[in-house]
């Protein structure tokens, strides 16, 4: 599928609404919420049985993805603030965490689920310079460098990156709450 070209049009989220979407352990799109879908700018057919880069942004760094997905490819969460891409070139910024559904038997990931909220505008403020910094390195030294830097930056702050990106997004008060009921009400 054609990549939509990037506009520098921002979608306003709803902050009481939740993007849901759900996935194989590959990351093919299985299940999309209404607001998924709405946002996307896609029709529902148009997502089921798309790679989630469908929604990818130009402007993302690939080291929060690689870091996405060592924590998934674990069965574990992770907070990040993502930058995505709808259908007609609009962006709109998220913070999103995982839900695996395990095998009990097997103890394979049998898929991933990402609720999303909008993301708060201080660590969309916080993020898009990281981002684009780390972008830089990357477009000229890979995502290793990218990666270094990136380490390098949370050590001088004395800080994890789940630490980092909780404390961004305030992850002990309402997101919090909002994660854990999203959770149970999907598993
Ligand atoms: C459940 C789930 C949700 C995801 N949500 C997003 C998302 O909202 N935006 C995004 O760019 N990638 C998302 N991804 C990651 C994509 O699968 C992909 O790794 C990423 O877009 C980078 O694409 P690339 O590896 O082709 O560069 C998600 C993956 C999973 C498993």
């Amino acid at each position: 599928m054609q990549r939509p070209e990037p506009k520098n049009n921002q979608i306003k989220l709803d902050p009481k609404r939740y993007i849901v979407s759900k996935t194989d352990k590959h990351g093919i799109i299985e299940y999309g919420n209404d607001y998924f879908v709405e946002i996307s700018g896609y029709t529902e057919p148009e997502l089921l049985g798309q790679p989630h880069s469908i929604i990818r942004h130009p402007d993302m760094p690939k080291i929060v993805f690689k870091l996405m997905w060592d924590r998934i490819n674990k069965a574990q969460n992770i907070m990040a603030v993502v930058k995505n891409l709808a259908k007609d070139g609009s962006y709109y910024w998220v913070v999103t965490e995982f839900q695996p559904k395990v095998d009990p038997i097997t103890n394979d990931i049998i898929s991933h689920t990402a609720f999303r909220k909008a993301a708060p505008q201080k660590a969309v403020d916080v993020m898009e310079p990281i981002y684009q910094k780390l972008l830089e390195i990357e477009k000229e030294g890979g995502m290793e460098a990218s990666e270094k830097y990136l380490r390098g930056f949370l050590e001088e702050k004395g800080v994890t990156y789940d630490e980092f990106v909780n404390d961004l997004v305030g992850n002990k008060g309402l997101f919090k709450i909002f994660f854990t009921a999203m959770k149970k009400l999907f598993s």
